[in-house]
């Protein structure tokens, strides 16, 4: 690369904020979807007058967007989208992202420094005083809470049919669900087999939201049970008695050492023809560039804002903490295309 043109790059680091920002404000309040609607051109007047929003308030952002390339000028000196203004408005993916990063991330970013200088998630002040994001999820304000769930459930929802006929090959009938969050997989995989019964373990928060939305469907709510529990905590026990043992995006949530921890709690009483499945977002899976570059940043919201401790993680670090646990993974399942996901099988290591 011309110095010219690292220097060029190392400016849009500079000023990222203020790209991000004007993203996200066109969206809000309708100017790219205004600018999009009109694809012969519209000028900077005519938005103002569509959208309500003043001339200056318009060009101060059409001026940074096309500075960023999210709009470009015709040969009617018109704005029009390019493809990037495109994906911002249309991709869900790139709007859930955005609005994860905005709602939840931005504010807490801010003390990223102190995060990694403490071991601790500083950023999580600016919600509550908690030791980390989960013990206050089902309190967090509605946007916030919002934006939080769009990110999870986009991600494991977009696996959960994959995932399941990969659980039900071998016709289990008992699931303990680590991490069940709000009973989504609860749900997904009791209507998927009418036999099975699904126990969710997770924080008092999660199991109190599950319970509603599982109680609420009459053909289920009587397989599915629910164990509160805090797996930081050392006295925490896993029981045996599963033949599945299910933790979907649950293990990025912890260190290394704890994730070894968590293992062994379940391999203390697993046993010795159970499965565990571990479905993550591994960041050495990813066909797209962009995928791993959202990895990469997702372990930052763990550092600032979830928990200080935790990331995004290669396959091969989560194979090397299964061996450290005693477990054996023999198997590891890459789902369809456009999923992001790999499940891990792992059996005992006799
Ligand atoms: C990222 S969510 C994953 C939810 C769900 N399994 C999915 O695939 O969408 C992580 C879950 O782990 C739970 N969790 C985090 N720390 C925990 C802890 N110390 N003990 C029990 N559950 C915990 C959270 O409450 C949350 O429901």
């Amino acid at each position: 690369m011309k110095a010219v043109n690292a220097l060029y790059e190392a400016h849009k680091i500079a000023f990222s904020p203020f790209v991000f920002e004007t993203a996200y404000t066109m969206l809000e309040l309708g100017v790219l979807e205004s600018i999009h609607n009109h694809r012969t051109g519209i000028s900077i007047e005519d938005v103002a007058k569509e959208t309500g929003v003043s001339d200056y308030g318009v060009r101060v952002l059409v001026e940074m967007a096309e500075a960023a390339g999210i709009l470009e000028k015709n040969e009617n000196d018109l704005y029009i989208t390019t493809k990037i203004g495109y994906f911002l408005l249309r991709d869900e993916m790139t709007k859930v992202n955005l609005y994860f990063t905005h709602d939840v991330c931005y504010e807490g970013l801010f003390f990223l420094k102190e995060s990694i200088q403490n071991g601790k998630p500083e950023g999580l002040k600016v919600f509550g005083d908690w030791e980390t994001v989960y013990e206050g999820l089902s309190q967090l304000p509605d946007q916030v809470k919002k934006s939080w769930f769009d990110f999870d459930h986009f991600y494991s929802d977009n696996s959960f049919d994959d995932a399941l006929q990969i659980i039900f090959k071998d016709q289990p009938s008992q699931i303990f669900d680590i991490g069940g969050n709000t009973g989504k997989w609860a749900i997904a995989s009791t209507k998927y087999n009418k036999d099975v019964r699904v126990k969710m373990f997770d924080l008092p928060g999660q199991i109190k939201v599950a319970k509603e939305n599982v109680g609420a469907i009459e053909d289920i709510r009587d397989r599915v049970e629910y164990q509160e529990i805090d797996m930081l905590s050392p006295t925490s026990e896993i029981p045996g008695g599963a033949d599945v043992y299910w933790m979907s995006q649950f293990l990025d949530c912890f260190s290394e050492d704890e994730i070894e921890q968590i293992l062994l709690k379940i391999r203390k009483n697993i046993s010795k023809d159970g499965r565990v499945y571990i479905m993550e977002t591994f960041i050495d899976n990813q066909r797209f560039p962009a995928a791993t570059h959202s990895l990469v940043a997702t372990s930052l919201y763990f550092t600032a804002i979830a928990n200080g401790n935790s990331k995004m993680y290669t396959s091969t670090a989560m194979k090397y903490i299964v061996n450290k646990a005693g477990f054996e993974c023999v198997k590891e399942h890459h789902l369809h295309e456009d999923s992001f996901h790999t499940i891990l099988e792992l059996r005992v290591n006799t």
